[in-house]
């Protein structure tokens, strides 16, 4: 059941202190530094050269906060959309590492851009949520999130674990591709041991009921972000759009002036993510945007005063590592999408026409 919540959206949510804990759990020593990965010891991974991320929706999005952990520690990486992966598959060969990002397992385009990987050669590895699914029993290898059954349409817990399994993952591959462990691992790791209760303190302190309910009126909304906050930008508006049907856009910060400014107005609040590593840029893109009037809500650690001087409104964050400052910032907007869509009454669990696991291509 729902146990005592309106919704099994706000439930899994609520779920993610838990759903982490279980996706960390025997996995990191944050003081030596040292991974365990069940069937991934050291070497694993020796004689890969390159990673592709294939997935679709959320799971696109933690695939590409995947690829930007693995590239920004040496090792060539990129993210693709899975339907797209498989009408032109990039070429790939058996130094090519493809992983398919799918919660349930069972996506017909993932599964299909994995077969074409496969069939070209590549080595696949499946993360997914759910033992036994046709992504785990086809792909060389898997990797199991453990975030616990998601009821909801709306993927939640799922990807805050699909982003913690990726980091660690993506780390046991650098160590094994580059040959030895990324510089700042203890600080990322401590900071995914220190993540179950950071996201507790989003979840007892929120106040995106309340922005939810001040900017309800809007026409549209945008989510803004660059580096590791970029793909956090994209899956708030997935979410927003999903749940409360209000239009909603996901944008590379420095891509507004390039096409999107034209759209924004002072009835299209922008809510703008920053993971304390590239906030200066991003503010000059936030006043880009205050100058045509548009409200600017920041999603940011609470340490930073700079951001919060500049903007209208404030969700904050636990300060802690770039790599996982995304997931806390995905936390607030999956509370503000909630708010959002039950303000507007929506039947938030069963959004009008999507499905939990989409086996058609
Ligand atoms: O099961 P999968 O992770 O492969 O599903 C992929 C997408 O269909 C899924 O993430 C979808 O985008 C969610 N409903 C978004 O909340």
């Amino acid at each position: 059941g729902k146990g005592g919540y309106e919704h099994y959206m706000l439930k899994e949510i609520h779920e993610q202190p838990t759903a982490l804990r279980q996706t960390l759990r025997g996995r990191i020593e944050h003081v030596t530094g040292d991974i365990s990965l069940e069937d991934f010891p050291e070497g694993t991974f020796d004689g890969i050269r390159r990673v592709q991320f294939v997935a679709c929706g959320t799971s696109y999005h933690a695939g590409l906060a995947g690829s930007h952990f693995i590239e920004s520690r040496g090792v060539p990486s990129q993210t693709f959309l899975a339907s797209e992966y498989a009408v032109s598959t990039p070429p790939v060969d058996d130094e090519t590492l493809v992983i398919g990002v799918t919660q349930s397992g069972e996506t017909a385009d993932t599964l299909s851009a994995l077969r074409r990987a496969n069939a070209s050669g590549a080595r696949t590895l499946a993360l997914t949520n759910v033992i036994g699914s046709t992504a785990a029993r086809e792909c060389d290898d898997a990797l199991f999130i453990r975030a616990g059954p998601e009821i909801g349409v709306a993927a939640t817990k799922t990807f805050s674990s699909q982003v913690a399994s990726v980091s660690l993952l993506g780390e046991r591959i650098v160590r094994d591709v580059v040959g030895h462990r990324s510089e700042d691992i203890e600080a990322v790791l401590s900071a995914f041991a220190d993540l179950p209760d950071h996201v507790q303190q989003i979840l007892d302190f929120t106040k995106a009921h309340r922005i939810a309910k001040r900017y309800h009126d809007s026409d549209a909304y945008f989510f803004i972000g660059r580096g590791t906050a970029f793909p956090v930008a994209l899956e708030g508006a997935l979410k927003f759009k999903e749940i409360s049907y209000e239009h909603a856009e996901g944008f590379a910060a420095g891509e507004l002036k390039h096409g999107p400014l034209a759209l924004v107005t002072p009835t299209t609040p922008v809510f703008a993510v920053f993971d304390g590593q590239n906030d200066e840029k991003t503010l000059s893109n936030v006043k880009e945007v205050e100058a045509r009037g548009a409200p600017v809500i920041a999603v940011t650690s609470d340490a930073n005063e700079t951001v919060s001087q500049h903007v209208d409104d404030v969700l904050t964050i636990p300060d802690t590592h770039p790599d996982v400052a995304g997931v806390l910032a995905n936390v607030q907007l999956q509370l503000l999408s909630y708010h959002a869509a039950a303000l507007l009454d929506r039947p938030i669990d069963k959004p009008r026409n999507l499905a939990k696991s989409v086996t058609v291509e």
